[in-house]
């Protein structure tokens, strides 16, 4: 039987195929369907400003900042779009590629994930607080040394929450791949992949990152 024989329904795989790819690429929707079957909600339209901003105070790189911002500022936007430190990279915009991660008081987070209204005070670091003049952090040291990228997108990323990470490590924080709870872990290429497993690389250099890592953290490579 060949693909474009009738099936059972009177109905042809070619027929099948080209009715779907109608409906994705024009996005057509028969008249009536969306308010018959899914009501969609009308979107909000927030129009007075005087609603809808608010002032944030931000100590970025040891900087001290004081921005207006929509209260739906994401704290990635409010560092790319309205410091223009654009270091930190948008990926995938929901917390999957870790491509966005900084730190916040120490620690790391998604910078996707969270508001910047929710920051109020807080000191943030981005890749470009790192270096220290001409001087690169260690661990971009050890990234250039190891070769631990190739587009580099992901690497601001990388890099932050690398530093966030040695911190929870040298914490004695465990991850889910400890074994032995009641001794520091010791920062096995398992523990490192693992408690940097947010962090994607579409470039695959893990091996790589996983090196400049370990070299950074003064561990046995
Ligand atoms: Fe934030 Fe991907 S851009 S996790
Ligand atoms: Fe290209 Fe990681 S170096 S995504």
């Amino acid at each position: 039987m060949s693909c474009d024989d009738d099936t059972p329904f009177g109905v042809t795989r070619r027929q099948v195929i080209e009715g779907g790819a109608a409906f994705a690429v024009l996005g057509f929707v028969r008249p009536g369907f969306a308010t018959e079957v899914n009501p969609v909600a009308p979107p909000v339209l927030l129009t007075d400003p005087g609603l809808s901003t608010m002032a944030v105070r931000l100590t970025v790189n040891g900087s001290d900042k004081a921005l207006n911002l929509d209260t739906r500022t994401t704290l990635l936007d409010a560092l790319r779009e309205h410091l223009g430190l654009t270091g930190s990279k948008k990926g995938c915009d929901h917390g999957q590629c870790g491509a966005c991660t900084v730190l916040v008081n120490g620690r790391r987070i998604n910078s996707c994930l969270s508001l910047a209204a929710m920051h109020e005070g807080d000191k943030i670091t981005t890749i470009e607080g790192f270096a220290t003049g001409d001087v690169l952090h260690p661990l971009q040291a050890a990234f250039v040394h190891h070769d631990g990228f190739q587009c580099g997108y992901c690497t601001p990323g990388q890099i932050c929450s690398a530093a966030g990470m040695l911190s929870e490590h040298q914490a004695g924080m465990p991850s889910v791949v400890t074994a032995d709870l009641t001794q520091d872990p010791a920062l096995t290429d398992d523990e490192l992949r693992e408690r940097m497993s947010g962090n994607i690389c579409r470039c695959a250099a893990y091996p790589n990152i996983v090196a400049a890592i370990k070299d950074a953290s003064g561990a046995t490579l």
